[in-house]
C-alpha cells in the first residue's frame, strides 16, 4: 500500500486532530518503559491516525547496536507488547520512522552525533526540525541531558519550530532535591517546554473526574462541606515490590505514591472549577489545592499518618514472601509499603472536610478509588432504625480496575416492617464506551505533541506536592519505626489505619465486597 495511504486506512476513528509533525527523541530507549508502553502506545496512536505522517522516532540508549538490530528488537516487542494486534502495513510504515543512536547520556560526544542523526532524520521525514525529548532514564540524568542538549543547540526554539522534554517521576526524593531539580531544568529551558508526566494523568477514569464534576449540574452544588462529610482516596495494590527491591527500598510509599499520583487525586477532586480548560487555567486551581492542604505539625504526623510494612502472609489464596525478603531489599529494611493519613484543605469550601488517603502493597485487593461520602440523612423518619443500617450516600468515582462510577444509597427492603439496605446504582465505562486498549500513555503523548500541557504537572505543582509529605519524611526520619513488619500480605495495613478513621467515628469503604 502506498506509505500515506496507510494511516488513513486504518479502521478505529479518529477523535481529535492529528499531532504536530515531529522526531520523538527517546533516551533510554533500550529500556522497559520503551518497550511496554512507548512505543506500543505511538503505534496505538498511528492506528488511531493521531500521528503525523511526518513523524520520526530517534532512539537513543547505551547499547552498541546498528540501526536495524534496533528495529529487530522493538519489533520483537511489539508483538508481546501491543495492546491490540500488529497490522503489518501498518508497523512496516512506523519501522521505517525508527532510528538509532547510541551513546552514554553523561557522554558530551553523543549529542553532536544525535545532533547530525538528528539533521538527517528531520530532512527525510520532514518533520520541521519540532522535537520531543523523552527521558526515559534514572532521574539523575534528567539535567545532565537538557544541560547537553541545550549545549549543542538542540533545546533552542528558533522560528517554526518547538523542543520539548518529557520526564517523569521520581522528581526529586524531597522538596530540596525536587526544587534543585526544577532549577537544573530551568536553567536551560524555559518552563512551557518541560513536560512532567504523572501517569496518573494518563488514565481516562482520572481525567472523567474533571469531566464528572463540571459538564454535570446536580453535583457540583452538594460538592462542598455542607454535603460531603469527608473523602477517602484508596489506593490499593496486591502486587509487592516486583523487581524494583532496591529503587523502592530507597523511596517507600509515601514518597513512590503520595507527593504525586495521590495529590493528583486530590487536586482534581477538590479544585475549584476553572476559567477554562487551558493549560494553565486547571493547574493554576489545582495549585491552589495543593497549597492550601493543611501542614502536618510534628505532633499531626505522629496522630493522623500511619506507616506499615508488610511481612509474609497470602493473596490470592497463595503465600507470598515479607517485604524484608524480597530481592534487594535489606534484611533489616525499615522501609515503608503502607502508608495511611488525614489531611485538611483550608478553604472555604473544604474547611472540616478531612480527606483520608491510604495506599500500600500487597493488599487483599488492588483498587483505587476516590470516595465521597456525603453527611447522613436527619434521623427523624427512622428513629427505630439501627444506626449501621442507615448507610450514608457514597459516590464512588472508580479508577482502577474497575472503571467507572457508583452511588449509595439507602432503599426500603421489600415486606410489611420499614426496614433499609444499602444499595449501589453503577455506571461501568465498558458498558458505554466499550474498553479502548491502551497504555495510558497515548493522550500525554499527542498532549504533548500538539502543546497542551494541561495533564503535565508545572514546577510549582511539584514542590507543592512535596511540601505536604516533608514533615512526614522528617518526623519519620527521626523516629525509626519499631514494629516493622506491622502487617500481612493479603490484609488492609496495619490496625492503626483502621484507628485513624474509627477515632472519628468513620470506616474504610469495603472494596472486596
Ligand atoms: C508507580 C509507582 O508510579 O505507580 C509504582 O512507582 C506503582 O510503585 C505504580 O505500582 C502504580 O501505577 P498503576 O498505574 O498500576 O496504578
Amino acid at each position: 500500500m502506498a506509505q500515506a495511504d496507510v494511516l488513513s486506512a486504518m479502521p478505529q476513528q479518529r477523535i481529535g486532530r492529528p499531532a504536530d509533525p515531529c522526531t520523538m527523541v527517546i533516551f533510554g530507549a533500550a529500556g522497559d518503559l520503551t518497550r511496554r508502553k512507548l512505543i506500543p502506545a505511538l503505534y496505538n496512536l498511528a492506528t488511531n491516525q493521531l500521528l503525523s505522517r511526518e513523524f520520526a522516532v530517534v532512539g537513543v540508549a547505551r547499547t552498541q547496536i546498528s540501526e536495524d538490530e534496533f528495529r529487530k528488537r522493538i519489533t520483537n516487542d511489539i508483538q508481546q507488547f501491543a495492546s491490540n494486534g500488529v497490522d503489518r502495513d501498518l508497523w512496516e510504515w512506523f519501522l521505517r520512522r525508527l532510528h538509532y543512536v547510541h551513546g552514554d547520556f553523561k557522554d558530551s560526544n553523543l549529542y553532536p552525533r544525535l545532533k547530525e542523526t538528528l539533521d538527517k532524520v528531520d530532512a527525510e521525514h520532514s518533520t520541521h526540525g519540532n522535537h520531543l525529548y523523552y527521558l526515559a532514564t534514572a532521574a539523575d540524568y534528567f539535567g545532565p541531558i537538557v544541560e547537553q542538549l541545550a549545549g549543542v543547540g538542540l533545546m533552542h526554539e528558533g522560528g517554526e519550530h518547538w523542543r520539548r522534554v518529557i520526564v517523569e517521576k521520581p522528581f526529586g526524593h524531597d522538596l530540596e532535591s525536587a526544587k534543585n531539580l526544577n532549577q537544573q531544568l530551568l536553567k536551560v529551558a524555559d518552563e512551557r517546554q518541560i513536560y512532567r508526566i504523572d501517569h496518573y494523568l494518563g488514565k481516562e477514569t482520572v481525567q472523567n473526574i474533571l469531566a464528572f464534576r463540571f459538564a454535570n449540574g446536580i453535583f457540583e452544588p452538594i460538592w462542598n462541606r455542607r454535603y460531603i462529610d469527608h473523602i477517602q482516596i484508596s489506593v490499593a495494590e496486591t502486587v509487592g515490590v516486583e523487581s524494583r527491591g532496591s529503587y523502592y527500598d530507597q523511596a517507600g510509599a509515601l514518597r513512590d505514591m503520595v507527593p504525586n499520583h495521590i495529590m493528583q487525586l486530590i487536586s482534581l477532586t477538590a479544585m475549584e472549577p476553572p476559567v477554562s480548560f487551558r493549560a494553565d487555567a486547571v493547574r493554576d486551581e489545582q495549585a491552589k489545592i495543593l497549597h492550601a492542604i493543611q501542614p502536618l505539625s510534628a505532633e499531626d504526623v505522629l496522630s493522623k499518618t500511619v506507616r506499615g510494612q508488610y511481612g509474609s502472609g497470602l493473596i490470592n489464596g497463595e503465600r507470598v514472601p515479607g517485604y524484608r525478603e524480597e530481592e534487594g531489599v535489606p534484611h533489616d529494611s525499615k522501609n515503608e509499603t503502607f502508608v495511611a493519613m488525614k489531611l485538611q484543605i483550608d478553604n472555604w469550601r473544604w474547611a472540616d472536610v478531612p480527606f483520608y488517603l491510604r495506599t500500600g502493597k500487597r493488599l487483599p485487593s488492588r483498587s483505587t478509588a476516590v470516595v465521597i461520602q456525603f453527611r447522613r440523612a436527619p434521623f427523624v423518619l427512622f428513629r427505630d432504625t439501627p444506626v449501621e443500617n442507615l448507610m450514608p450516600n457514597q459516590l464512588v468515582m472508580h479508577i482502577q480496575p474497575e472503571e467507572g462510577i457508583s452511588l449509595r444509597f439507602a432503599a426500603k427492603v421489600p415486606g410489611p416492617a420499614m426496614r433499609l439496605g444499602a444499595v449501589d446504582m453503577n455506571f461501568e465505562y465498558a458498558d458505554y464506551f466499550g474498553s479502548q486498549p491502551s497504555t495510558g500513555y497515548e493522550r500525554l503523548l499527542h498532549d504533548c505533541m500538539i502543546g497542551d500541557a494541561t495533564l503535565f504537572q508545572r514546577a510549582d505543582m511539584v514542590e507543592a506536592g512535596w511540601c505536604v509529605v516533608s514533615p512526614v519524611l522528617d518526623v519519620w526520619k527521626a523516629l525509626p519505626p519499631r514494629n516493622f513488619p506491622n502487617y500481612a500480605a493479603g490484609t488492609w495495613g496495619p490496625r492503626d489505619a483502621e484507628d485513624l478513621l474509627e477515632r472519628d467515628g468513620r470506616h474504610w469503604r469495603d472494596f472486596e465486597k
